[in-house]
Order: structure tokens, then C-alpha cells, then sequence
């Protein structure tokens, strides 16, 4: 969950480094640091950071934090240095205290990074290839790693379950965790596999093992990632989800259809992405059942399919989940953004989501995407219908939340909605807020309801009626009743914009940061 971007090639070193950064900043924002054959490094916002930068030499390797071991601080931030040796990197090492243990070096952080770079150093040979191949199959854990040795012009690096790209240009090389880190330099990259190292020099790249590697074409449009006129990326992306309806329509999902139909599935997903699932489930009737991915391993039986949800198809909770799934002979379907993830590469068929980049940490399009993905699926292809309905949530007045305690809630597959628009909320502007089905609220969560109470009650067809009684009973305790009303058809989609908006909304209006939500990042590659 940490953003790396490594640069070798002519360019101003300043120019690739503030871009770089600013570009995979979503992916964690509590420190930042560069080496360049200087070490620096501070915590605190890029932008921040950046403006105290007065020139970066070339090759460099940069890293922007979101903390696992050790707190947040300048010590613990990267590049970790260690003798000749300065790497950054994303991912876990679980056995760093007991390589530490071993190793005859003063530590200077708490982190289990340091330790990647005192087994470089303590090993170091001639030939760095053979260093790496003899440490990395000490290291138990995840890692993403791009390194600089002294006196070496190269940049080495090495991943394990978490993304690692290298960007090829003309007599320039990059190796980041996301393509737009070098997008506007170079659209062709190579995404890097489980267990694979090498290096990247100026006009050269080698992957130990790989040989004839055709860099692949993004075709993508980079425009998406920019803010342009928004304020916030995240707006943006609210706002794109008129433009995406045809695109994410116009998939093809034939095929997964018929299994769809005739399969019993077991759906797996993390957050935004399993609210996706649930959507699936009351909209579809089909025999799916989903599951947490987190939570997937322990409630496992024998599936015979599995149904994976992931934007960034590089939520380790998922991959996890699919791969023991695996092991028990289940055969994997995967949604998701980005075709070429990780979780992609595990699965049997892949369909692509086809939202488009989305920076934003929240996950807006991509969610609506995969709610039109799961319309697909049962052959509705409204698309005038649902951009009607897009719009009517883009335009809706919102209102505003006040109170101290915050509910959301609604029956069926509004439920679904208010499980959304809870966790939009809370991530956005550190409010606790909740989601109950409204049938629920009498076996307990009722009495928490007073007049210090803010509810969002989405009454859409779906058990509107019951609903309705469920209203009056919280309002009867006192409670301050929000309905959100939208016309009957395609309801959640207008819903859903609406909920999006308001958590936005609201975030501005208390000084929080959309783009960046407080301890969070947009691909969670940590367990
Ligand atoms: C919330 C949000 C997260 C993600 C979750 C799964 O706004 O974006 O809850 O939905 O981390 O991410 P993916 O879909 O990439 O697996």
C-alpha cells in the first residue's frame, strides 16, 4: 500500500520525481522520501515535501508511505539505507525480527524494511543478481522493491505479491507500482511476476529468468489521470460515471452468463467491492454467496466456483481467498479494472470492468461499474435509462448531516445502499456511521436512537412499504429522518451517485481531504 517510482534516463530528475510521486501518492501519503545518492526523506504530505525539493539527480528511487511496521516518522519512512545499499519498498516482511536477529547492524527504524537492505548489504556481491536470488528467498512475506547500490548506474528490483511495473521508454527505463507513475513519459510497461528480479538501466532491461519480453501497450486514456477542472479527483470520478455506462455495457459477458445461470458461485470481495456482491445477489436471485474476502479461508467449503470482485484485482484479502479456493479445485472469475492484475492472472475467465483509471482512494466509478456489470448480467442494457438515472444522482440537492450519531439504512437491496453510503461516509470524514437492514433495527440497534440521531433512509422499490413503517418507528425515538427519493427506475443507480456525493460533500465541508482518506490507500496489498 506504499506508491515506488525508480527513474534511469535523461530526463530532469525533478520533473519525473514530482510527478511520479503526485501519481502514486493514492496508494499511502504519511511520508516520502527520495534517494538519489542522497538520502531524504520527512513525513507529511508530498506536495509538502516537494516544495523543499530543489533538484533530484538521475537514476532515483522514491517512495510515498502508508505504515505497517513502526510508526509514522521520518526514521521509518523510505528509502531505508544500509551500508551501500538504498532500497523502498511495499509489502510485509514477516520474519524481519528474527532476521534482524542475525544480522550485525545498528537499526535506525522500526521498520521490517530495514532489514531488506542490511541482507543486500551484508551480501553483497559483484554480480547483484546473484544477491538478490541468494536474500529474497529469505524474506517471508510480500515485497515490491527497487534498489540503488552504490557505485552501481543500475536500478534493481524484485517482486512478490505485490504490483510492480517497469515503464520502457527510449533510452529511459522506470519501474513503479502503478502505470501512471510514467504514463505521460511511456505507454508501454511490463508488469512484473511473483519471484521475478532484474535490473533496468538507461537503454536496457533484464528480468532474471524471462527472456524476449515484449513490453505490452497501454491504450488506455491517460487523461484519466488528471484532476482537470475538479477540485478533487474523486468528484471527477463522480462525475464520470455518466460517460462510463456504455463502455461498462458494452462488455461482453455471455459467457460468464451461462455459469452465472447454472452454477452455484461463492463471491469474494473486500470492501466497496463486496457491497458490489451483495448488489449482485438481490438484483440477480442467482445462486451466489458472498463473502468477505478476509473472512473467505475460514468459511471455505469445496467450491466449485468462485466470482472475484477487486477494482485493482491487487487486494491481497482477494488474491488470498482465490488462491486457497485454488487449492480446493475451484475455477475463478474475476471483475475487475485492470486485466493485467494480479488477480487476473489467477483467474479462468476475466472480465473487465472497463470504468477506466480511477485515483480517487473511495471508489465511486468503478462501484457503479460493477453494479452495471451485475444489470449486464441478467441482458439489461437500458444504457438512456440508466444515464438518465446517473444524472438524476448527479443533479439531487444533498443535505446535511449534523448529529453526533449517523445511521444508514434500507431493505433489500436498498441495503446494499446504505452499507455504501456508510462506509463512504465514515472513510471520508472519520463519522462514525453505520449501516442496519431497517427490519433489523428492533433486535437492538433501535435504542441507540435519540434526538442526537441523523438517519439516511433510502426507500427505493425494493420493500418500500415495510420500510416506510421502519422510518416512523426511528423517527417516533426522536430521530432526524433523511429520505433519499429518487424516481423508481434504476433507483440504486441514482442512489448510489447521490451517496457518493454526499459523503464528498461532506468531507470538503470539514476540512477532510476525498482523495485521501487518513490511514487508507486505493490498493490494499497488506493483510
Ligand atoms: C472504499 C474502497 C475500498 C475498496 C476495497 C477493495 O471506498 O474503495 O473499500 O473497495 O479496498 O478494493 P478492490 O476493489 O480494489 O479489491
Amino acid at each position: 500500500m506504499c506508491g515506488i517510482i525508480g527513474y534511469i534516463g535523461d530526463r530532469d530528475g525533478l520533473e519525473i520525481l514530482k510527478y511520479g510521486l503526485k501519481a502514486v501518492e493514492y496508494r499511502g501519503y504519511d511520508s516520502v522520501g527520495y534517494y538519489d545518492g542522497r538520502l531524504v526523506k520527512d513525513v507529511g504530505k508530498v506536495d509538502d515535501f516537494l516544495k523543499k525539493v530543489k533538484d533530484v539527480k538521475v537514476p532515483f528511487i522514491a517512495h510515498t508511505r502508508w505504515a505497517t511496521h513502526g510508526k509514522v516518522s521520518a526514521e521509518n519512512a523510505h528509502p531505508h539505507k544500509v551500508g551501500k545499499i538504498a532500497l523502498v519498498h511495499n509489502g510485509t516482511i514477516e520474519n524481519y525480527k528474527a532476521l534482524k536477529e542475525k544480522l550485525p547492524y545498528e537499526w535506525k527504524s522500526e521498520t521490517d524494511t530495514e532489514v531488506i537492505a542490511a541482507l543486500l548489504d551484508y551480501y553483497n556481491e559483484e554480480d547483484f543478481l546473484k544477491t538478490l536470488e541468494k536474500v529474497l528467498p529469505m524474506l517471508k512475506g510480500t515485497y515490491a522493491l527497487a534498489i540503488i547500490r552504490e557505485g552501481d548506474p543500475r536500478i534493481y528490483f524484485a517482486k512478490k505479491d505485490t504490483p510492480l511495473l517497469l515503464g520502457i521508454g527510449e533510452g529511459e527505463n522506470f519501474v513503479a507500482s502503478d502505470l501512471v507513475a510514467f504514463l505521460p513519459y511511456t505507454n508501454r510497461y511490463i508488469r512484473l511476476e511473483d519471484g521475478e528480479y532484474g535490473y533496468i538501466e538507461r537503454d536496457k532491461y533484464v528480468i532474471k529468468g524471462r527472456e524476449n519480453i515484449r513490453p505490452q501497450t497501454f491504450e488506455g486514456d491517460i487523461k484519466a489521470a488528471f484532476k482537470g477542472e475538479f477540485p478533487t479527483f474523486m468528484l471527477k470520478e463522480i462525475h464520470e460515471q455518466l460517460d462510463i455506462v456504455p463502455q461498462v455495457l458494452s462488455v461482453d459477458v455471455s459467457e460468464v452468463r451461462e455459469i452465472f445461470q447454472t452454477q452455484e458461485i461463492d463471491i469474494i470481495a473486500a470492501g466497496t467491492s463486496y457491497h458490489a456482491a451483495w448488489y449482485l445477489r438481490y438484483l440477480t436471485g442467482f445462486n451466489v454467496h458472498p463473502y468477505v474476502a478476509s473472512e473467505y479461508p475460514y468459511l471455505m467449503r469445496e467450491p466449485k466456483w468462485v466470482f472475484a470482485i477487486s477494482q485493482s484485482g491487487e487486494t491481497i484479502d482477494t488474491i488470498k481467498a482465490v488462491k486457497q479456493a485454488k487449492q480446493k479445485g475451484a475455477k475463478v472469475i474475476s471483475l475487475t479494472n485492470y486485466v493485467s492484475s494480479t488477480l487476473a492472472a489467477l483467474s479462468d475467465y476475466v472480465v473487465p470492468l472497463n470504468a477506466g483509471i480511477e485515483i480517487g482512494v473511495a471508489a465511486t466509478k468503478t462501484f457503479l461499474a460493477q453494479l452495471l456489470f451485475a444489470h449486464n448480467l441478467i441482458g439489461d442494457k437500458d444504457i438512456k435509462g440508466m444515464k438518465e438515472a446517473v444524472r438524476r444522482g448527479l443533479e439531487a440537492p444533498l443535505f446535511e448531516l449534523t448529529k453526533p450519531k449517523i445511521f444508514f439504512l434500507g431493505r433489500g437491496i436498498n441495503y446494499v445502499l446504505a452499507m455504501e453510503g456508510a462506509l463512504k461516509f465514515k472513510e471520508l470524514t472519520y463519522v462514525p456511521a453505520e449501516a442496519f437492514p431497517a427490519g433489523e433495527m428492533k433486535h437492538g440497534p433501535l435504542s441507540l436512537f435519540d434526538k442526537d440521531t441523523d438517519v439516511v433512509f433510502f426507500l427505493g422499490p425494493q420493500g418500500r412499504e415495510l420500510a416506510k413503517v421502519n422510518m416512523e418507528e426511528v423517527r417516533a425515538r426522536g430521530a432526524n429522518v433523511h429520505e433519499v427519493i429518487f424516481p423508481d427506475k434504476y433507483y440504486e443507480l441514482s442512489a448510489t451517485v447521490f451517496l457518493q456525493r454526499l459523503a464528498h460533500e461532506h468531507a470538503v465541508r470539514w476540512g477532510k481531504d476525498p482523495d485521501k482518506p487518513r490511514h487508507l490507500a486505493k490498493s490494499v496489498t497488506v493483510e
